[in-house]
């Protein structure tokens, strides 16, 4: 069977640090990556030949959508790119995995999902971990008959006490559609959805924000809250008076918390923040609560490929579920889609799944007052 021939769209992080895993997973090329600027596709491509096993052509954007030879195209844009280009790609024919959140509305994620049901193709929202076994093993102890009984409260965190300008800069830019919820505040809340498989009552959506923007540039600012008062990351004599002026104006969530039930009556409850937990690093876990026994993991979204513990109390008795060698779970993720484009699986997370996602986000972010 021949490979699945990709485009990448976008040369940041996630590109730059994903595709040499996108290149060694198995039914899997990359042919091409875009860029706004042919340069810095060029520089990717060359990084990508040195390292990685193959040789991509540099593109523009435009480029990609008639372009024969290549199949499937992987997002990586900004937040509020992500509906405009993965519409377009589909319409052109090219499969789509874009990265999450695939959309900020449900009215978003609803032309895609025509759009990918009109063209036969897949638009699949990029959630990497859903693709290590400790995720399978979570979505089956959620199920009946599991060894922590029926889950009557899930909990689950993403705080990050970020300190990085430059991620910050995009992260909390209102015209990019950033904030903790968009960014982070997403993988707590798609592991919910995914464990308990169906949409929740939304009359039951209770959420709080602090809103606030960044204020800066990408080599340093601070975070302007929405009462003024400033949090200052790096140095504040580095901060340009220009970069201050020339700060987005709209405001988003910084942190949110937000909580909601299952028709079963299942509650969850769930937290991100850019400025809590703990200033070195992260506080993050996924809780589930049965009337039997509990399941936890500090590692919900980032599972060691090699060895990933799981804590599992079961009528007082705690067992350690140990996944060795669960793999990478960008590269398990780019093998399922290779997978699902042939027709030999379905595709994770389905389509009607990302509805679900997409209107949790809008109805959240109704809720806290980030509007777009
Ligand atoms: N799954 C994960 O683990 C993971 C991790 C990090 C990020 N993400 C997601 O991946 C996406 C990209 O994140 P990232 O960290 O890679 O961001 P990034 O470093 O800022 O890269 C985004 C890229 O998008 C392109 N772009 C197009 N229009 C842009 C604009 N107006 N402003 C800035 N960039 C623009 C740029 O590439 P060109 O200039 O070459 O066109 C840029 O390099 C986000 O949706 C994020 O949620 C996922």
């Amino acid at each position: 069977m021949a490979d699945l021939r990709w485009a990448i769209l976008g040369t940041g992080r996630i590109a730059a640090g994903v595709l040499p895993r996108l290149s060694r997973s198995t039914g899997n090329i990359v042919v091409a990556v875009a860029s706004r600027d042919r340069v810095r596709a060029q520089e990717l491509c060359d990084r990508a030949s040195a390292s990685a096993d193959c040789a991509p052509v540099a593109l523009e954007y435009e480029e990609i959508a008639g372009r024969a030879g290549i199949d499937a195209v992987y997002v990586t844009l900004p937040n509020s790119l992500h509906a405009e280009w993965s519409l377009r790609l589909l319409e052109s024919g090219k499969h789509v995995l874009c990265e999450k959140p695939l959309c900020a509305t449900r009215a978003e994620a609803e032309r895609l999902a025509t759009a990918a049901r009109k063209a036969g193709r897949l638009c699949v929202e990029g959630f990497m971990y859903m693709h290590h076994p400790q995720t399978a093993r979570l979505v089956e102890l959620a199920r009946g008959g599991s060894p922590i009984g029926a889950v009557r409260l899930i909990r689950s965190n993403r705080n990050v006490c970020n300190r990085d300008p430059y991620i910050l800069s995009s992260r909390l830019n209102h015209s990019l559609r950033g904030g903790a919820l968009m960014d982070i505040g997403c993988y707590p809340l798609s592991l919910a959805l995914l464990v308990m498989g169906g949409a929740p009552e939304w009359s039951s959506l209770r959420a709080s924000a602090e809103l606030g923007r960044w204020v800066g540039g990408p080599s340093g600012g601070c975070i302007e809250k929405e009462n003024g008062e400033r949090v200052w990351i790096g140095e504040r004599g580095g901060v340009r008076a220009d970069f201050l002026s020339e700060s987005a104006e709209g405001l988003v969530d910084e942190s949110c918390s937000f909580s909601f039930s299952f028709p079963s009556g299942t509650r969850f409850e769930g937290e991100c923040s850019f400025t809590k937990g703990a200033a070195d690093g992260a506080s993050v876990f996924f809780e589930m609560i049965g009337e039997r026994g509990r399941a936890y993991t500090t590692h919900p979204f980032s599972p060691d490929p090699d060895r990933q513990v799981l804590l599992v109390e079961s009528d007082g008795k705690s067992t350690e579920e140990v996944f060795e060698r669960g793999g990478d779970k960008f590269v398990n993720q780019f093998e399922r889609f290779a997978r699902a484009a042939r027709g030999e699986v379905a595709a994770l997370p389905s389509m009607d799944w990302s509805l679900i996602e997409a209107e949790a986000i809008e109805r959240i972010h109704s809720a806290v007052g980030v509007r777009w």
